[in-house]
């Protein structure tokens, strides 16, 4: 790309004002051997945009979310919030139909890692935590976060993994910016959870995000410091990690095909975060 061009990105700036100083480093690291990021999953500036238009919706129903859960309710009380305020304000549940899965929230309490099913007959209860993680389309934007929930007063054991977990996104988050690794982010989860005598998930991970729903790249929470890919400002992926009281083992739900428990029965937490990575560091746009 010559540097008077209209840069590839389409900012309407000359390729040297703009990404050229950036492909340019990009180049030293993949010369270095490192893994870059393709530059299709550099998000220009009108697609941040967009992406944050579905994120509004996004962080909006996990507020909504957090305003009126409470023991006694059904967890297809909570599938039907976020089908309908999704709807109403234009967008479409990313989760309803994916890969054949048929609500439009995943709900995961206690000992489910991920992917719970709303119904009807779970019922939520004082003492239970709660992972609702949510993901909307808006204009052919995705966007994707979660939260835990405590239901009531929760024993000791849950309010710490919930507290820990949280913790260890924060300092994930905080090895977002350009020219770390995802590796930098992993590991600042991994030793956090360890260090509380947890463990991470290994096979189910974060992931790009914005004009699909699942992108490169995958997100690993247990890789090395400086390993994985490079991170590049324009990059939007998830800070998911599923953070198990016990091992990192699971199995999934035989009779609906989606559920992921832990398979010692101990509790596990969850927290979503979905970031773009700015020049400086990076921005959360929906948590
Ligand atoms: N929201 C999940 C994620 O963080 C994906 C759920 S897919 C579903 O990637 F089909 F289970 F909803
Ligand atoms: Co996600």
């Amino acid at each position: 790309m010559e540097r008077n061009e209209p840069c590839w990105c389409g900012s309407g700036k000359k390729y040297k004002k703009c990404h050229m100083a950036i492909d340019e480093k990009i180049k030293i690291y993949e010369d270095r051997g490192d893994i870059v990021p393709p530059r299709e999953i550099l998000k220009t500036p009108e697609q941040i945009e967009k992406i944050k238009k579905s994120a509004e919706i996004n962080t909006g129903i996990l507020d909504f979310v957090a305003e009126h859960i409470k023991a006694g309710i059904s967890t297809e009380q909570i599938d039907k919030w976020v089908y309908d305020y999704t709807v109403e304000r234009g967008g479409i549940p990313a989760d309803l139909g994916y890969e054949g899965y048929p609500k439009s929230v995943c709900t995961s309490i206690n000992n489910e890692i991920c992917h719970g099913i709303p119904s009807e007959n779970i019922i939520l209860a004082e003492g239970d935590i709660i992972n609702v993680d949510v993901s909307t389309i808006l204009d052919g934007y995705f966007s994707d976060a979660s939260r835990m929930f405590k239901i009531g007063k929760v024993s000791e054991r849950a309010e710490k993994i919930v507290r820990v977990t949280q913790e260890c996104v924060e300092l994930g988050l905080a090895q977002a910016k350009p020219w770390n690794h995802l590796g930098d982010i992993a590991d600042a989860i991994n030793t956090h959870a360890k260090e509380n005598g947890y463990s991470v998930v290994e096979d189910i991970g974060g992931h790009g995000i914005g004009l699909a729903f699942h992108e490169e790249p995958f997100v690993s929470y247990v890789t090395p410091k400086g390993s994985e890919m490079l991170l590049v400002p324009g990059m939007t992926f998830t800070i998911e990690p599923m953070v198990n009281e016990g091992g990192p083992d699971f199995y999934v739900d035989e009779d609906n095909g989606w559920t992921v428990y832990t398979e010692d029965d101990g509790l596990s937490a969850q927290v979503e975060y979905m970031v773009l990575i700015t020049e400086d560091g990076h921005e959360v746009i929906t948590k």
